[in-house]
């Protein structure tokens, strides 16, 4: 397939995978994903499982994510974790702002862009998750939503740093349901987070900024929606637990 950007597709393996079952699947990942260079390939463990994952994938291309991070750089925050630390794994990316962090830990765009500052002060790329939920879509919200989120959670970000952001495009209600976006709905989500971003630092950086899209992405749909000029890859969570189908999403797609 022949993109504009690099396809970076990432699995969010979320509160799965014990250390042995990660290195399990990080073995299978290995044997499928040996030859591919033209994706940007991630993956996501739970931070118990990072040191042993990092170990693990250092004679392959796949690169290391987390699944959050604190703002501070260090300190009394009980439970929390700072870049400093995932750096140690040599962790590259980490996922901020996911849907499940902003419904149950209440995460708001001012604190997503606060991580986001303190990523990029590491030198790490933020993954950043925005999408409306069913009940906006329906109402039609969506674009309201997207912009609040986009603005909210991107402010503060030089030319630079945005340039090397992530962002994931997941609607809520595609998220765990088996339920896709369209297509066409993807792409239209997509081409407008662009516009927003353009309006927000230039069109440059907006023709830079990789924007995947996430919710229920399987080896069967990812082609399609790979195939959209504002699809720049996917952030996988049920199918990145398998590594046949998280393969296959990969290798489908290029
Ligand atoms: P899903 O999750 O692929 O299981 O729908 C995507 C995500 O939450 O990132």
């Amino acid at each position: 397939m022949n993109k504009e950007r690099k396809l970076i597709i990432a699995g969010n393996w979320k509160m799965n995978k014990t250390v042995a079952e990660a290195l399990d699947l990080v073995r299978g990942l290995k044997l499928e994903l040996a030859n591919i260079k033209e994706v940007d390939m991630v993956v996501c463990p739970p931070f118990t499982a990072l040191s042993e994952v990092s170990k693990a994938i250092l004679d392959s291309s796949l690169r290391l994510g987390a699944q959050n991070m604190n703002e501070n750089n260090v300190g009394a925050y009980t439970g929390e974790i700072a870049a400093v630390m995932l750096k140690e794994f040599s962790v590259r990316y980490v996922i901020l702002g996911h849907s499940e962090r902003r419904q149950y830990q209440k995460e708001s765009d001012e604190l997503i862009s606060k991580k986001a500052a303190a990523v990029h002060g590491a030198s790490l790329k933020p993954i950043i998750c925005v999408g409306e939920t069913l009940a906006e879509r329906e109402g039609g919200q969506t674009n309201t939503i997207l912009q609040k989120q986009v603005n909210g959670s991107l402010a503060g970000l030089s030319k630079e740093q945005m340039a090397e952001t992530v962002v994931a495009y997941e609607p809520v209600w595609a998220i765990g349901t088996g339920k896709t976006a369209t297509t066409a709905q993807a792409q239209e989500a997509h081409a407008f987070i662009r516009g927003l971003i353009g309006k927000m630092f230039d069109e440059t950086v907006a023709r830079r900024v990789r924007i995947q899209y996430g919710g229920s992405v399987k080896p069967s749909n990812a082609r399609e929606l790979m195939s959209q000029p504002d699809v720049d890859g996917a952030l996988v969570g049920g199918a990145s637990l398998e590594a046949r189908s998280f393969a296959d999403i990969i290798k489908n797609s290029i």
